[in-house]
């Protein structure tokens, strides 16, 4: 989805914004219109701090451009991603819903355009429009699908089924084949509680084998059959 506000938004245009959005794609014309009154936005540069994990939730955030990732940080220092999150995304509605601190950290992995819709206005709209509290359900519905299959892999999987299945679920974000937007080994790493090291070495083998061909930034899967075997996913 191409999201985007324009330089001069006008109150129609940032409403056509929000109606491209999952989030707020079923509400009415009127109930955008009231949405763009309050909705801000906001522009991150790479590697820039968006929330801090503990910090109090003040506000719920939309990716219009860009990409951010969802991170918790060990004693350690190590970093785990918990997601990637790109166009028409939402995130930080977890504190504005049961008013405990942020859960994680989320960083700008690329220059983002981010809506901002602070907590009162946020409130405000839910109580207007109740459609939005389902599109929310929706969304998190998703999220802990995402989460229930990352702990089954961790359990059940070796670490070449999980950067499997985590290829195949960034493939399927755009369309199957592809995973367009750059991902390196140490972030595919972090997404999966490994080395950089064995994901260089599993990836290799995958080329090797022709289950995924790399050129420049683009890893494709050439062998979609072969990498759900490997991800335990037989349907
Ligand atoms: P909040 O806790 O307010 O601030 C951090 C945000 O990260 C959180 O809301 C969610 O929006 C998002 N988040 C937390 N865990 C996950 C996850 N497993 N997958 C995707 N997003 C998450």
């Amino acid at each position: 989805m191409t999201a985007f506000l324009p330089a001069k938004a006008t109150p129609m245009s940032v409403a056509k914004t929000l109606q491209a959005i999952p989030l707020f794609s079923q509400l009415a014309d009127d109930e955008l219109a009231r949405l763009a009154q309050v909705a801000r936005e906001r522009k991150y540069p790479k590697s820039s701090m968006i929330l801090f994990e503990d910090d109090p939730g003040d506000a719920l955030y939309v990716v219009l451009s860009g990409r951010v990732k969802v991170v918790l940080v060990g004693e350690d220092g190590r970093e785990v991603i918990l997601s990637i999150l790109s166009d028409g995304d939402f995130f930080g509605e977890m504190s504005l819903i049961d008013d405990e601190p942020r859960s994680a950290h989320v960083i700008a992995m690329e220059s983002s355009r981010l809506l901002v819709l602070r907590r009162h206005d946020f409130q405000m709209c839910l109580e207007e429009t109740p459609r939005i509290a389902v599109s929310l359900l929706k969304g998190l519905t998703k999220r802990l699908r995402m989460a229930d299959s990352k702990i089954g892999g961790l359990v059940l999987l070796d670490v070449a089924g999980r950067i499997a299945r985590v290829l195949l679920e960034l493939a399927d974000d755009h369309d199957g084949v592809m995973i367009a937007r750059k991902m390196t080994h140490n972030m595919i790493a972090q997404m999966i509680g490994s080395s950089r090291e064995t994901v260089s070495r599993t990836m290799r083998t995958l080329v090797e084998q022709r289950v995924v061909s790399v050129s420049g930034k683009n890893i494709t899967v050439l062998d979609r059959k072969a990498l759900k075997a490997a991800a335990g996913l037989f349907r």
